[in-house]
């Protein structure tokens, strides 16, 4: 091969390092990175049954930064997608054993990187790090932010502490805010979690107790959009990320009522009861909408679905 475009292949196709990849959102990134032609390291401290992932899987816990190094020289890896987390309403129940998990995570995979073949590192963050006080009807990028659940207080000092690891060059480390995220994969004890349950009792033809009031409006994204704006984010050069913290990203916004009407106008019988749980203090203190403008600028992407299209696509994938 001329070495020229030897060298331009090696640019393109990363060997990637997945950790928490047998969760809702690992799984579909998975199959992306291999699509563009990446090779994919999965690893997690569940192990897919059965193992039928298309790439290789080891067991791997984010609290061991030695093993994660290991598997680092040993597969040569460019990049890290870090997924290991405890997420929001899970988070509430092992306040203490959310912290450990998502700053542990965070640190190991950031210590174990440093010095080493990974370039880049993608760690994803949450509308959790909102609250009352960021306004919450359109929240803007930087604004304040006071986070009302252990998992938000997680992700705000994670990005602050990457936004410090960037500034110093020490590493490069590239976030998005992510909204709900819609998915045929099982979700993983997150407050927006009833959009895809929703789906999946439609399917069955089961009802459905919704544990949010149904006015309750809370961003949502398909699946496929937050995967083609992570990738993009995480094969743009450096110097085109504007900012060393986190980006907000948006793409609909629904509430379980508007989310039921979109099932119903797709053909579906729901029946839908309401008991709010302590998931509905959660959601009050996220944003209804995002303003995703300096994402979409600096890295040229927007979404491909809308409500709609969303439901339409996953209820024929679940
Ligand atoms: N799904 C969403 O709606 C959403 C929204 C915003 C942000 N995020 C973020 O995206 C990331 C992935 O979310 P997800 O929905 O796939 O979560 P998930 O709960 O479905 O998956 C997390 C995975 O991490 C694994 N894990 C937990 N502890 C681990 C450890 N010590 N070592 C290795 N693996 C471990 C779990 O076994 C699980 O497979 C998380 O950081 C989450 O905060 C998700």
């Amino acid at each position: 091969m001329n070495f020229d475009i030897y060298k331009f292949t090696c640019f393109l196709n990363n060997r990637v390092l997945i950790i928490g990849a047998n969760g809702q959102l690992g799984r579909i990134f998975i199959n992306a990175l291999l699509e563009r032609g990446d090779f994919v390291l999965a690893s997690d401290i569940n192990t897919p049954k059965p193992i039928s992932l298309g790439c290789e899987f080891i067991y791997l816990d984010a609290l061991n930064q030695r093993k994660i190094k290991k598997a680092v020289l040993k597969y040569n890896i460019s990049q890290i997608y870090n997924f290991a987390a405890v997420l929001s309403a899970k988070g509430e129940r092992y306040p203490m054993k959310t912290w450990e998990i998502n700053m542990g995570a965070f640190l190991n995979v950031v210590k174990a990187s440093i010095g080493t073949s990974v370039r880049s590192i993608f760690w994803p963050s949450s509308i959790a790090v909102f609250s009352e006080e960021s306004g919450l009807e359109l929240v803007r990028n930087e604004v304040p932010m006071f986070p009302t659940t252990m998992y938000g207080v997680t992700k705000l000092a994670g990005e602050k502490a990457m936004s410090y690891f960037n500034t110093q060059g020490l590493i490069d480390i590239r976030s998005i805010r992510f909204p709900g995220i819609v998915s045929s994969s099982e979700p993983g004890g997150g407050t927006t979690d009833y959009v895809v349950e929703m789906l999946k009792a439609a399917k069955q033809n089961k009802s459905y107790v919704s544990p949010l009031n149904k006015n309750t409006v809370l961003p949502m994204m398909h699946v496929e959009d937050a995967v083609s704006a992570t990738l993009k984010l995480m094969n743009v050069e450096r110097k085109k990320i504007s900012i060393n913290g986190a980006y907000n990203l948006g793409s609909f916004e629904t509430s379980p009522k508007q989310w039921s009407e979109i099932i119903s106008s797709l053909g579906y019988e729901l029946k839908l009861e309401f008991k709010e749980d302590f998931r509905q203090s959660i959601a009050d203190s996220w944003p209804k909408e995002i303003d995703d403008t300096q994402f979409r600028n600096d890295i040229f992407w927007s979404p491909k679905f809308d409500a709609k299209s969303t439901a339409e696509d996953i209820l024929k994938l679940i």
